[in-house]
């Protein structure tokens, strides 16, 4: 069963550790800005501050009368700039007070109500403001006056932390757009790894088709592209497995199929032979126990054939050795002459190559020539001629032909004669001394050829009949030498 979308999904890890990261980032850069950037801020306000107050209580003292009115608050405008964001206030004995941002403190005190005692202190009552600079002016000995340098006071409570409004403004909205970036760059992430723990699913429930479309070549897009070669490679190798064990099966028909034919015949003979009921001359007698005896043969043929094809299919060692080819054709072929000439075939050998040495196991070599002359004798009827041929071919190969003038093989078929168990529709026919065999000596032919290094092919003969050639590499010459 598939379960998507269940379990603990990435995307919430990430998300968590993101926020996390950006929560605790946020707070060390506010510490930060506290302990080491507000310090030397305020040192510097100071200095500036002191610098103002002195300039302005100078100034005062220097007037040749004590500046009242406009005049007094253009001489504190003039250092408004130096002190920003703080004010600059003058305070007179006489109960005057003036100041730039033109009349602004002026105005909170008178909000308060309570102006001597604040403007008195390095704080008000309720800390609100804090005086950073005085300068007491002075004319000849007398003390006019104050001037002092005002702010508003953030160093308590959070404020204190951050410094100012806008950064306290710019800290959650720099947390929620960076959290926003980061949850959107992890959602596209996890869909993209969602899309592949889908196809991995898929693929365990036996669906090779599913495929990934992700084409970026970054990392996820490259795990995606294996992944899909992934699929690709079991789904080829799904296939020969599917083809293999197909053919395992048919393999299994067939063999079932053809041993219990020549059984169900011997059953035949020998139920009608104990059958009292069932009058039986001594001449069928005969026949029928003939009829055993070609049967039980006949199994006997298919079983050895079906081992030694089995055996040469698993690999079974061939004892090669340097030999002449030629030399091993000719004595098979006369082993041969008397049987084709009791069946009414002419044999003939051409030998193009006078000596032909290959690698080979010498019996096998014999098997192969031995099937194709034992296939020659059963299926081409009496008066036919059959020519064994051996060539030079190219490339240092040696091409062994048997072509006969029979009945052959429909050139639709012709791919089907090294196919276990294929026989042709002409099968049946031949010599009359001759059955129809197995459909194995060919498939045999094959194997013996192909462990050798060659290969095997069957062509239609002109004007009819069928030739197969045989072509196995030769040995070569300073091989020969060391060798001989
Ligand atoms: N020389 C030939 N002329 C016509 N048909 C042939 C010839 N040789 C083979 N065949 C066809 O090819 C089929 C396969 O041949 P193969 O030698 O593999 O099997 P078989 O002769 O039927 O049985 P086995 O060789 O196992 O006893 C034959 O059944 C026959 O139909
Ligand atoms: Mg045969």
């Amino acid at each position: 069963m598939t379960r998507f979308g269940l379990g603990r999904s990435l995307f919430w890890t990430i998300a968590a550790i993101f926020l996390l990261t950006t929560v605790v980032g946020t707070l060390l850069q506010a510490l930060v800005a506290s302990a080491v950037l507000q310090p030397l801020e305020a040192r510097e306000a100071k200095a500036r501050a002191e610098l103002a107050a002195s300039a302005v209580a100078g100034a005062i003292a220097a007037a040749p009368s004590p500046p009242r009115g406009a005049e007094l608050d253009s001489l504190l405008e003039r250092q408004r700039e130096s002190v920003r964001p703080a004010w600059i206030v003058f305070r007179g004995t006489d109960g005057t007070i003036a100041s730039a941002p033109a009349g602004r403190f002026i105005a909170l005190e008178g909000s308060r109500g309570d102006s001597s005692s604040s403007a008195t202190g390095r704080q008000d009552a309720r800390g609100r403001f804090e005086i950073i600079a005085r300068r007491a002016v002075t004319r000849g000995p007398t003390v006019i006056g104050e001037v002092q340098v005002m702010r508003r006071n953030w160093s308590r409570g959070a404020m204190g932390i951050v410094g100012s409004r806008n950064s306290i403004l710019l800290f959650p909205i720099a947390i929620i757009a960076s959290a926003f970036a980061g949850l959107v760059l992890v959602r596209l992430l996890v869909r993209r790894l969602h899309a592949m723990e889908i196809l991995a699913a898929r693929v365990a429930e036996g669906d090779l088709t599913v495929r990934l479309t992700d084409r970026s070549g970054d990392e996820i897009g490259r795990l995606a592209e294996q992944l899909n070669r992934m699929t690709e490679r079991l789904a080829v190798a799904r296939s020969q497995i599917e083809a293999t064990e197909l053919e395992r099966r048919q393999l299994f028909a067939d063999i079932t199929h053809e041993l219990a034919t020549p059984l169900t015949s011997i059953r035949g003979y020998a139920e009608t032979m104990l059958d009292p009921g069932v009058p039986v001359s001594q001449e069928e007698r005969t026949q029928y126990v003939r009829g055993l005896l070609d049967e039980s043969r006949r199994m006997d043929l298919l079983i050895r054939d079906l081992f030694d094809l089995a055996r040469l299919e698993a690999g079974a060692p061939l004892s090669r050795v340097r030999l002449d080819w030629a030399a091993l054709c000719r004595n098979t072929i006369e082993r041969f002459e008397p049987r084709f000439r009791r069946a009414g075939l002419s044999l003939s050998w051409n030998q193009s190559a006078h000596e032909a040495w290959i690698e080979a196991d010498g019996h096998r070599m014999e098997q192969v020539l031995e099937n194709l002359l034992v296939n020659a004798l059963r299926y081409v009827p009496e008066g036919g001629a059959v020519q064994v041929e051996l060539t030079p071919e190219s490339g240092e190969r040696f091409g062994l032909t048997v072509r006969d003038n029979g009945p052959g093989i429909p050139a639709e078929e012709l791919p089907l004669v090294f196919k276990r168990f294929y026989r042709g529709a002409g099968s049946s026919g031949g010599t009359a001394t001759d059955q129809g065999g197995s459909g194995l000596g060919l498939a045999i032919v094959r194997e013996i050829v192909e462990r050798h290094g060659g290969t095997v092919r069957a062509r239609g003969n002109t004007p009819r009949g069928l030739a197969i050639t045989v072509e196995l590499p030769g040995r070569g010459p300073e091989t020969k030498e060391r060798a001989s």
